[in-house]
């Protein structure tokens, strides 16, 4: 049975409207995004110029991404769930093929292997990172055809994950949609060298378009596959057609999907875009600020030292075992302070649980660790004084 959450509840849960949003001044909020006047003024450039939908903006973000990830092509979606439904589709895996995903993760991961016919296969995580297990993946990886790493809270997944994959032949899609700007033993996730990568700018990523998303890859093949099938398999783009001088035609090369992202949603990732290197600098001082409060206090921080190629997507901790995290979060709600869960292990869900088969290792981390992982406000509009508060309280009510 489905239940929809009462309004009355959401009311009580997210404020009710953006002005509410802003203030009042003492609310630490959660993640909300940095907009500028800046930002303001150019998705209303867009607004005024009678292009909405998928063009020139587009482009320019695909460009700005691709030159940022050392010329790897970039193909912009409406979201990472979208990046990870192409990628996928793209394999062209039969039917019932199973692909092997973290338990710890959103359900998009597992989901866009379920719209294409394929079996979402759960599999354990590295207490440390909550990223996918390399034990975990070894004992499974002759029954996979894919597999779907996470790069959790924007934390390169470990080496050893690409390479039993690569030995065993075994396709991968990243899901990067924490890890825009994060960077392993192959340089920037999603560069050159690097496996078909998904991101979102999704409202609360460090580069956000609202909803959105992108796949990065150094297959031409699979670019061209994704230009067309976020356009239901259209062989030309609105762009393409419209613009001033364009001829109107086009073919369906392909069933396809709507994914596209409108030129209105990307003109605002691309002026944040514009100043990404000194948002992901100001992260990092304030995970580091976090951890340098936390740690001495007691409270451990996952992972437990700052990874440097790390996105600082997240800024998670993990609760000493038989703490009450509702009761946390509410007390922390109460002064103010809103947190979140990242994530609850996919087989906690009814759906997960009937339908999604486990892997040989079992779920032991993911259940370990599915009650006491708790996220803290992490954003560009925190000040130092507000992480001091966050960590003050945190320890008071933790105590
Ligand atoms: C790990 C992970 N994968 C995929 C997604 C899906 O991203 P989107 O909302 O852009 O589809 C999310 C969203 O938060 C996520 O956290």
């Amino acid at each position: 049975m489905i239940h929809w959450t009462p309004r009355s509840v959401w009311l009580r849960a997210f404020p009710t409207s953006t002005d509410e949003m802003a203030g009042p001044k003492d609310i630490i909020h959660f993640a909300i995004p940095e907009i500028t006047d800046g930002d303001v003024e150019a998705v209303a450039r867009v607004l005024r110029s009678g292009w909405l939908t998928t063009g020139n903006e587009c482009l320019g973000l695909e460009a700005d991404l691709s030159e940022y990830l050392g010329g790897t092509e970039v193909v912009a979606v409406s979201s990472a769930t979208a990046a990870l439904d192409i990628a996928l589709a793209h394999l062209a895996l039969p039917a019932g093929s199973r692909v092997g995903v973290p338990a710890w993760t959103f359900v998009s991961t597992a989901l866009a292997a379920v719209h294409n016919g394929l079996v979402p296969v759960l599999l354990d995580v590295e207490p440390t990172t909550l990223n996918l297990a390399p034990d975990a993946l070894d004992a499974d990886i002759d029954d996979l055809a894919a597999v779907v790493p996470v790069h959790f809270g924007g934390v390169p997944v470990d080496a050893a994950i690409h390479k039993i994959a690569a030995d065993a032949g075994v396709a991968v899609v990243e899901d990067a949609a924490h890890a825009l700007g994060a960077s392993d033993e192959r340089g920037r996730i999603g560069s050159a060298g690097t496996s078909p990568t998904c991101f979102s700018f999704y409202a609360s990523k460090n580069l956000t378009s609202a909803e959105g998303g992108a796949l990065a890859t150094d297959n031409p093949d699979l670019a061209a596959f994704a230009r067309s099938q976020r356009l239901h398999g259209m062989d030309a783009d609105a762009w393409a057609r419209y613009r001033p001088g364009a001829r109107a035609g086009y073919d369906v090369v392909q069933p396809g999907i709507k994914a596209n992202l409108p030129d209105v949603l990307a003109v605002l990732a691309r002026s944040q875009f514009a100043r990404f290197d000194a948002t992901q600098a100001r992260r990092r001082e304030l995970v580091e600020r976090y951890r340098a409060n936390l740690t001495p206090a007691g409270i451990e921080s996952l992972p437990a030292e700052q990874v440097a190629g790390s996105a600082d997507h997240l800024m998670a901790v993990k609760l000493a075992a038989g703490i009450d995290r509702d009761a946390v979060m509410d007390a922390m709600s109460a002064a103010g302070i809103s947190t979140s869960v990242h994530f609850r292990p996919l087989h906690h869900f009814s759906w997960f649980r009937d339908q999604a088969p486990v892997g040989r290792r079992g779920l032991r981390t993911c259940d370990e660790l599915a009650d006491r992982m708790l996220s803290l406000p992490l954003h560009v509009n925190l000040t130092d004084a507000d992480v001091d508060r966050v960590c003050e309280r945190l320890v008071e009510v933790t105590r």
